[in-house]
């Protein structure tokens, strides 16, 4: 019996090709050889139509960096817990305050009416995760951010291809963090980018070029000057030539995701799941179930892998706190995910409805 596997990056000949000619430039950072990378920025930028791209070598890097674009040390940032966890770790890196905010019930995205009672004068910055690729309320939330001086900092880690009022995830928030990870719809070996909006997005995406490689400015053969701290966060062109090809397909792969999402949406029978739209980009599909430990263990038996997304972060010993947040905690204790790649078969598709049906 083969695996169905949760996750799973589409591959064909294309990145093997793109991998080897990296391979003999012997020029394998960034910034040289072939500038693979500064090419996906480039491509990545026209797909979303943002204003500037600022690519790094994960989500957490991306997520770290544009928080520390503003001056977040001891004021509020205001998050879901039904997020993984660099979403939060990010905050306490800059010497923020994360402010845990419950979710809505439909799309597992942060409620902005929950957003609204949170907001005090310490609160600086709203982070929005797009749950599975479905769209937080990014009209609610950025009129919250514009009425209150906040800026919006979008974790689109399961976003890239999700469309908000037909304008692609990346080009609303002040800043909005991709990740690039293997098992996301843009698979990289590792790899995330910051996309910046801001009316200022020339001198940010400067400053975010420096502070992914250590700080270094000014940089004149041997010669450089480091005024800020920075890290070693650059994307590697690996990655970058891999990315530049799975960023040819994302549509075509997103469309195979939505397919699957969609026949889950018609043919499962469980009330409670994910809703079907067409601009999410189904990074995941996510059902509640009861009983989920013995339904877990009945797919994995048939071969069925599932995940769970996630342990809410408000319940982790780093952040540990006496907020109550009903329909996170709820969620978190039903909620089951299912694959999407698009590697999953009509047999495949058929066999885990089937399965689920029986045992939920
Ligand atoms: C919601 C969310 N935010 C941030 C990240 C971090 O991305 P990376 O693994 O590329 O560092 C992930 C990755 O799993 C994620 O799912």
């Amino acid at each position: 019996m083969s695996k169905i596997k949760l996750f799973d990056p589409s591959i064909n000949k294309s990145e093997y090709i793109a991998l080897k000619k990296v391979l003999q430039s012997h020029f394998w950072a960034s910034g040289i050889g072939n500038g693979e990378v500064e090419k996906f920025e480039n491509k990545f930028l026209k797909y979303i139509n943002s204003k500037s791209c600022v690519a790094v070598n994960s989500g957490t890097a991306a997520l770290n960096l544009a928080l520390s674009m503003y001056d977040i040390r001891n004021k509020e940032v205001i998050l879901p817990s039904l997020s993984f966890v660099a979403t939060a770790n990010a905050i306490l890196e800059n010497g923020g305050i994360p402010k845990f905010a419950d979710i809505d019930e439909n799309t597992l995205c942060v409620d902005p009416k929950k957003i609204s009672k949170l907001i005090s004068k310490k609160t600086k910055v709203i982070l929005p995760v797009h749950f599975g690729g479905i769209s937080s309320d990014l009209t609610e939330i950025s009129k919250l951010c514009k009425n209150n001086k906040m800026k919006l900092i979008e974790d689109a880690a399961h976003a890239a291809g999700t469309s908000y009022k037909n304008n692609k995830i990346g080009s609303h928030g002040d800043l909005v963090c991709f990740s690039f990870h293997p098992v996301k719809n843009l698979a990289m070996p590792t790899g995330g980018l910051i996309s910046i909006n801001s009316k200022d997005y020339k001198k940010i995406s400067k400053i975010l070029k420096e502070k992914r490689w250590c700080g270094i400015t000014n940089r004149k053969g041997v010669n450089y000057d480091v005024k800020t701290i920075g890290w070693n966060y650059y994307m590697n062109e690996f990655s970058a030539a891999i990315g530049l090809v799975q960023l040819k397909k994302l549509t075509e792969l997103n469309n195979k995701r939505k397919k699957i999402a969609k026949k889950y949406s018609n043919e499962i029978l469980l009330e409670n799941k994910m809703p079907f739209d067409n601009s999410c980009s189904y990074h995941f599909y996510w059902i509640r179930v009861k009983n989920r430990e013995k339904f877990r263990e009945e797919l994995s038996k048939r071969g069925i892998e599932t995940g769970i997304h996630y342990k809410p972060i408000h319940t982790f010993t780093l952040y540990k706190s006496k907020i109550k947040l009903p329909i996170t905690e709820r969620v978190a204790k039903e909620i089951v995910t299912l694959p999407t790649h698009p590697n999953i078969t009509k047999r495949d598709l058929d066999k885990i409805i089937k399965t689920v049906n029986k045992f939920s």
